[in-house]
């Protein structure tokens, strides 16, 4: 979808629209110039809080803070024309009360300018979407494996028991009907995730989910082979940056050791 003249960037309700009509395209991004790069090709840019990891070196997100959350929104803002911007709340932003939710979803879109909030759970996040959706916060729901929650579930992928399944369908049935205006599915098995994207309203994008999902969403420094500490099956690399990165470094190193850098052309001398 182009960006309609009249608005500056697509908004939830235009990606909701776009259910049905062409795959929707989202990556995830942290900073200016990333995100001047990746806004002309996707629809939805996605400040996740996997930046605690692939920016700060934690080993989970649920280190990550409101204010880093808000530092990367307002970089990204600074960077997007034309995708609709979404900022994780970080974990225990937002699971004690729907008020709490509240409060630092509206600092968010406030500090940021960003267009909604994107936040994980099902059944037992449904009245707090609820709540953040009726007052003007756009919410991008989050189900199957939820990262905040490593610490008690693990980064398995979701939905090989009948009873995950069932429990993953409720999770998504309860956002939707909450007013997520879309939803991630991650690392989810394929005929869970097809079942899902078939009956909900919301768009699903998926994360290790198939292509059944209404659109694909990966973590930007993973695809450009930047983060090559942890590769997960469903991650390609469509570029090797890290060697191209190591290399230039090296050839850096050994022209700043050899005195060939910086040369004339990198020199001032007075003008006269
Ligand atoms: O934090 C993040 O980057 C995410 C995506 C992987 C969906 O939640």
């Amino acid at each position: 979808m182009s960006t309609p003249p009249s608005q500056k960037r697509l908004t939830p309700s235009n990606i909701t629209a776009m259910k049905g009509q062409r795959p929707i395209v989202s990556l995830t991004a942290y900073t200016t110039p990333i995100a001047r790069l990746l806004d002309p090709h996707c629809d939805l840019l996605l400040v996740g809080d996997s930046l605690g990891m692939v920016i700060y070196g934690l080993d989970t997100t649920v280190g990550v803070t409101m204010e880093m959350m808000i530092a990367h929104g307002q970089a990204v803002m600074r960077g997007a024309k034309h995708a609709c911007v979404i900022v994780d709340l970080p974990f225990g932003a937002y699971q004690e009360s729907r008020e709490q939710a509240f409060r630092n979803a509206a600092r968010i879109l406030k500090e940021t300018g960003c267009d909604g909030v994107k936040l994980e759970g099902g059944e037992e996040m449904a009245e707090t979407v609820a709540f953040l959706t009726s007052r003007g916060v756009p919410v991008f729901g989050h189900i199957g494996l939820m990262p905040q929650q490593v610490n008690a579930s693990g980064y398995r992928s979701k939905g090989h028991s009948e009873a995950e399944a069932d429990k993953i369908r409720r999770d998504a049935r309860a956002i939707d009907e909450a007013g997520a205006f879309a939803m991630v599915i991650e690392g989810t098995v394929e005929p869970l995730a097809r079942d899902i994207t078939g009956t909900v309203k919301a768009p699903t994008i998926g994360i290790g989910a198939s292509p059944a999902c209404d659109g694909q969403i990966l973590v930007s420094d993973d695809m450009l082979g930047l983060f090559n500490e942890f590769r997960p099956r469903f991650v390609k690399h469509y570029a090797e940056l890290a060697p191209t990165i190591s290399a230039a470094v090296e050839a850096y190193a050994s022209e700043v050791k050899a005195r060939t850098f910086p040369g004339p052309e990198h020199t001032f001398q007075i003008k006269r």
